[in-house]
């Protein structure tokens, strides 16, 4: 069999004839920022997740910080999951918050509401969840609820989830605002580039203003606020247009495979495989492994029979990322540890056909057992 990677990236002849139709347009019409594609990208996106306002920026990590220095978290704290992105982390930190790290729950990777209450204190003004590998936590509309009570904004780092509802209510959509990645390995992509979304009608116009150095009229220079440029340019937007009409598609492939990977693991002793019983977008295939399994052995045994995991989300708890050694010093956060030490990901992508998930299947089961018997000699 030869190698089953990681990540497999494919555009459609369709999808390609599609941007490459657009581009030509958008070269002949020599207005590369601030257009058309833009504004209708923005608009799409907004319907799709039904939400009243969507900002495309230039990052994931960008769409994060305007969230955050549109709240105002300037001297006051954060709190954040332990098991994420350390883009999370520095979009607070960089909109002058200090972060507080919170706890996750390692059979959901998602905080439960305890754990957030934990770290919270009088000086908290926002609170983040982040929708792990495009699960919603189960917990989240709780989390929102008991923010709203506080006066605490609900954040959403939705760099996963795009195409990830529960209960009609689509992913960014339980707190104040929700941020996107669009980065190259994400359910949809523009290459490089994010989406804020809100329902806040005044944090939709500061997140507009920042986004664009400042400038209430986007072709004017005055400015009125300190912000810089997190433009997303017009190329990148007639990709994100085109993927976002293929993202359902997409999406029921995803499913496809992680309910694929579900049936063939039930009752095998391999873990546990981390599938919500509502739409998720299907950006990572997570299985807890058993407890005591030697991670980087078993990807190693997998990578012998020609199958590539693929990153976890996240290897490394925050509080232990060399970056952030001394800030958060003695600090034990028990279900974060687990949840990033003991994590698989498996290969996930609208093209794994059944063959090669099979394959991938046997490769793991194959692995374990190897590893579990030599452990035991
Ligand atoms: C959970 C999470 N948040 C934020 C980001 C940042 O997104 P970007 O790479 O688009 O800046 C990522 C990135 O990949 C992520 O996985």
């Amino acid at each position: 069999m030869p190698l089953v990677p990681a990540v497999e990236i494919e555009i459609s002849d369709d999808e390609r004839h599609e941007v490459l139709a657009e581009v030509d347009r958008l070269l002949r019409s020599g207005r590369f920022s601030q257009g058309r594609n833009v504004e209708a990208f923005e608009e799409e996106f907004a319907a799709y997740t039904r939400t009243a306002s969507a900002l495309a920026v230039s990052s994931g990590t960008t769409a994060l910080e305007l969230i955050f220095r549109a709240l105002g978290v300037e001297g006051r704290e954060v709190v954040v999951p332990a098991a994420t992105n350390f883009a999370t982390y520095i979009a607070a930190e960089r909109a002058g918050a200090t972060v507080r790290l919170a706890d996750v729950d390692p059979t959901t990777l998602a905080p439960t509401l305890e754990q957030v209450r934990a770290v919270c204190t009088p000086r908290t003004a926002a609170v983040t969840v982040v929708h792990t590998g495009g699960l919603i936590g189960p917990e989240t509309e709780a989390v929102a609820a008991w923010c709203e009570q506080r006066g605490l904004a609900l954040v959403e780092d939705c760099a996963h989830a795009h195409g990830s509802e529960r209960g009609g209510r689509h992913a960014g959509t339980f707190g104040v605002a929700g941020a996107f990645s669009f980065f190259a390995t994400k359910v949809m992509t523009t290459g490089e580039g994010g989406m804020v979304v809100t329902g806040d009608g005044r944090l939709a116009d500061e997140i507009r203003l920042l986004r664009n150095l400042g400038k209430p009229e986007v072709w004017v220079s005055t400015h009125t606020r300190p912000g810089w440029n997190a433009r997303l340019p017009e190329f990148a937007a007639v990709l994100g247009r085109a993927q976002l009409r293929r993202l359902p598609e997409v999406l029921e492939a995803r499913r496809a495979v992680a309910v694929g990977y579900a049936d063939a693991l039930r009752g095998l002793p391999v873990g546990d495989f981390l599938l919500p019983d509502h739409s998720y977008s299907g950006y990572k295939a997570m299985l807890m492994l058993p407890p005591g399994t030697d991670r980087d052995a078993l990807k190693e045994r997998l990578r012998e029979r020609s199958v590539q995991a693929a990153g976890e989300v996240y290897a490394m708890p925050l509080h232990h990322q060399p970056v952030l050694a001394g800030r958060h010093a003695g600090l034990r956060l028990p279900g974060a540890e687990r949840a990033c030490a003991g994590q698989l990901c498996l290969p996930i992508y609208p093209g794994l056909d059944d063959e090669r998930q099979a394959h991938v299947v046997r490769a793991l089961c194959d692995s374990l057992t190897e590893l579990t018997e030599e452990g035991a000699r």
